[in-house]
């Protein structure tokens, strides 16, 4: 038998607890197949005296994670800290500069340093490996660096975020608050340590920047992505789009357009028959578009420990192998900076509730601001009348603010800039009581 594979592990959270758990589950089946042990020689994390869910074995302490990361009892480092820059970019640049492999989860760190890292990792001959990084268990990493890597991409696509498609599962399925399905997600090790990174689109982006850059070879800068998040998704909009046939789904969109890239996450309508509505709850699913291989669709768990913990421990057995792939395909030399495009050229049909006040004429003003961008309309539904301000009556009473409806319209294809400017003039009319919902209906 050869030598152990040696890990230092920094962070023993939610993931890294569940590597250390998957690699005692699984140490004799792991060593029979690779024909080695992998043991756990050092590990990190902020308290040392915080209770764990399993036993460290012998493996030495360190408190900080950089003296872990250069220390020479461990050849490979896996990053399970998170955080885009302090000790988890520290520790992975100092690793990797001591010619260890590395193996991390942290797609905040990726989405803004990945090039650099990939660059030390590239001159000093060691891997730089992060199938957990992007939609936990689903091996999207390997099916793009390996799999599919003959072919050219046209697009990639997916729901990219369990801690948001858990709380639109449950809004919808179960008419929860969304504060409340946040709560529940966060105590199911589904959240980020910042729930903001979540509900705001940016950890869907993260990953969306990564597999930008797998798929085409971009190095999109992240803030180049346009990002929408979930906090403005009401009951309301669930509701309506419910009973139009839809589901509303966080999505983060890559595709080779006439004018360039095209990198999006925001909320879109999928149609309740599509494939992507039935993706529910924590799940998540990445498409691909190959011109070869044709569409893929991977769906599976896009988060919590062990899920995570099975895409980390696969890229430490492929280190224990011998397998050094460029961490972004091809030579970093060879990968094109490009901006994101503009959505102003994004087309499409568009879900719009206007919160209206109750008063002739308003519906008028709205359809000719629309038709005044050449905006089509497929339906307009008027919802019962509402309050302006929670907690009052419907009907207000002679003298209190006056009532207000939703009205939800349903547009043909038409452009992202004739939808902008349709609603900024619908604004400044003041015939509504509030910003305009706009989302995105998605044809997939
Ligand atoms: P947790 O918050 O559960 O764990 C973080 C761990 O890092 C803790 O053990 C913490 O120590 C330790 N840590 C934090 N800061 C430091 C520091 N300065 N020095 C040493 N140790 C530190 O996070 P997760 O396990 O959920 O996430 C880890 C990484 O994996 C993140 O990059 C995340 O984005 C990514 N990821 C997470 C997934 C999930 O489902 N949770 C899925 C895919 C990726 P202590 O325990 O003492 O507080
Ligand atoms: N917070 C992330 C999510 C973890 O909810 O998808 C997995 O990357």
């Amino acid at each position: 038998m050869s030598e152990p594979l040696t890990l230092g592990v920094a962070g023993l959270g939610t993931v890294g607890m569940g590597l250390i758990q998957l690699l005692s589950a699984h140490a004799t089946r792991i060593e029979k197949m690779l024909g080695r042990p992998i043991t756990v020689t050092g590990v990190s994390a902020r308290s040392r005296k915080k209770e764990r869910e399993a036993a460290l074995g012998g493996a030495q302490w360190f408190d900080d994670p950089v003296a872990l990361a250069k220390d020479p009892s461990n050849s490979v480092f896996i990053e399970l800290m998170g955080g885009e820059d302090g000790p988890a970019k520290a520790a992975v640049e100092a690793a990797l500069k001591a010619k260890k492999h590395v193996v991390t989860a942290n797609k905040a760190l990726l989405a803004k340093h990945g090039i650099a890292l990939a660059k030390l990792a590239e001159s000093n001959g060691v891997a730089l490996n992060f199938e957990a990084a992007v939609a936990g268990g689903i091996p999207i990493i390997k099916m793009l660096r390996e799999a599919l890597a003959a072919n050219e991409v046209r697009r990639v696509y997916g729901i990219l975020n369990g801690t948001c498609n858990f709380i639109l599962s449950k809004m919808t399925d179960e008419k929860r608050a969304f504060a409340d399905a946040l709560k529940e997600a966060q105590e199911k090790g589904y959240a980020e340590a910042d729930p903001t990174f979540d509900i705001g689109g940016f950890d869907a982006a993260h990953k969306l920047s990564l597999l930008t850059c797998l798929a085409f070879g971009a190095a999109v800068a992240f803030d180049e992505i346009h990002v929408e998040g979930i906090e403005n998704i009401t009951s309301a909009d669930i509701e309506a789009a419910t009973e139009l046939g839809y589901c509303i789904k966080l999505l983060g969109v890559a595709m080779q357009t006439e004018h360039g890239i095209e990198a999006r996450v925001t909320p879109v309508l999928v149609a309740e028959e599509s494939a992507l509505a039935e993706v529910s709850g924590v799940t998540n699913c990445v498409g691909i578009d190959g011109d070869f291989a044709g569409n893929l669709l991977l769906v599976g768990p896009g988060a919590g420990s062990k899920p995570t913990a099975s895409a980390v421990a696969s890229d430490i057995m492929d280190v224990a192998r011998g397998l050094v792939l460029p961490p972004f395909i091809r030579p970093t030399s060879v990968l094109e900076k490009v901006k994101g495009l503009n959505l102003k050229a994004h087309q499409g049909n568009y879900y719009v509730r206007l919160k209206v006040y109750d008063r002739p004429g308003a519906m008028a003003a709205i359809t000719k601001r629309m038709s005044d961008e050449n905006v089509s309309l497929e339906s307009i539904v008027q919802r019962r009348p509402g309050p302006v301000h929670p907690g009052q009556a419907a009907e207000p009473a002679p003298g209190e603010a006056e009532a207000a409806v939703n009205v939800i319209l349903i547009t043909h294809d038409t452009t992202e800039d004739a939808m902008r400017k349709a609603l900024r003039a619908i604004e400044k009319d003041g015939k509504i009581t509030e910003r305009p919902q706009m989302i995105r209906i998605e044809d997939l």
